[in-house]
């Protein structure tokens, strides 16, 4: 009888249980306010001009093609997912990524601000690869087959795993690295390489870094400069 019983209630509950479920995806849904829609045009004049008086925009260094400038490793910032770059600002304005460069200018920036600027350099096409790369062949074909195959003996798996096949990137998951300054990608990996705690979604890379050769890291590095972005020289 209880048996019964039971299944004629059960599915009622189900339903309810569904329904319920069903308004929380609607609500999750809903248009985010005007208010923070992230404004990409606003966010190109914080690159253009920053937003204190005496102190310089984004483009001083990352230039407004967002090139940035790869002979002094200073990152492009094209590419990237607009919610990578805004985490990461927030981690040098909140201390949790430690860059004497970008830590002042970071912490200029509301939230809006940073939400802004984020767009403004994720809407822009990917520049082509920096010129006269005066890496060599050999060294750029060991860089693929590390990204592409990791060096499993050590532990060290495939890169393009997390960081998508052709250096694209995953989501918010794990960064753009295809066309990237070889020289910034080299700093990033040895300081995983050295145990540094670059932020709170580096432990993946700490222990990914840990055991690359500098050999290996340099080679990996100079491919993944090379590289055209999935996305180079088309407007998004
Ligand atoms: C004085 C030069 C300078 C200025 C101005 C500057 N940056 Fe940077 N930025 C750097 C350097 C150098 C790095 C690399 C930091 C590191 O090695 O950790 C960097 C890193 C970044 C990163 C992390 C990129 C990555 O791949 O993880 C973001 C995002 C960023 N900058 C955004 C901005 C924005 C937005 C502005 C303007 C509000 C700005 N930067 C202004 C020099 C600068
Ligand atoms: C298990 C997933 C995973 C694997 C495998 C992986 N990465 Fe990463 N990588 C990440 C994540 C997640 C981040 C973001 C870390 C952060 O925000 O601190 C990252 C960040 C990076 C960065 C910093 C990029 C920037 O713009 O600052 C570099 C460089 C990098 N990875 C290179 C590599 C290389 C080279 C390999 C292969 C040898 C590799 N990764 C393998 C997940 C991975």
């Amino acid at each position: 009888m209880h048996e019964a019983a039971g299944s004629i209630i059960r599915p009622g509950r189900r339903r309810a249980g569904v329904l319920t479920l069903f308004g929380f995806v609607l609500l999750a849904a809903q248009p985010s306010r005007a208010a923070d829609t992230p404004d990409a045009a606003a966010g190109r004049t914080i690159a253009e001009t920053g937003v204190l008086t005496g102190h310089v925009g984004c483009s001083a260094c990352h230039l407004m093609n967002g090139a940035g400038q790869p002979d002094v490793g200073i990152p492009r910032l094209a590419g990237f997912s607009a919610a990578y770059l805004e985490q990461q600002l927030g981690y040098f304005a909140a201390d949790k990524r430690s860059n004497s460069w970008m830590a002042p200018y970071a912490r200029m920036l509301t939230q809006k601000q940073m939400q802004d600027v984020a767009a403004y350099y994720a809407s822009l096409p990917e520049p082509p690869p920096p010129e006269n790369d005066p890496a060599s062949d050999g060294l750029r074909a060991r860089g693929k087959e590390v990204f592409e195959k990791g060096v499993m003996a050590n532990g060290v798996m495939p890169c393009g795993g997390c960081h998508g096949p052709a250096g694209q990137g995953m989501g918010t998951f794990a960064p753009h690295l295809a066309g990237q300054s070889a020289p910034y990608l080299l700093e990033q990996l040895r300081g995983w390489h050295q145990g540094k705690d670059r932020d709170p979604m580096g432990k993946m890379m700490a222990t990914e870094a840990h055991a690359m050769t500098d050999a290996d890291m340099q080679a990996v590095a100079a491919y993944l400069q090379s590289l055209p972005g999935p996305n180079a020289g088309a407007a998004k």
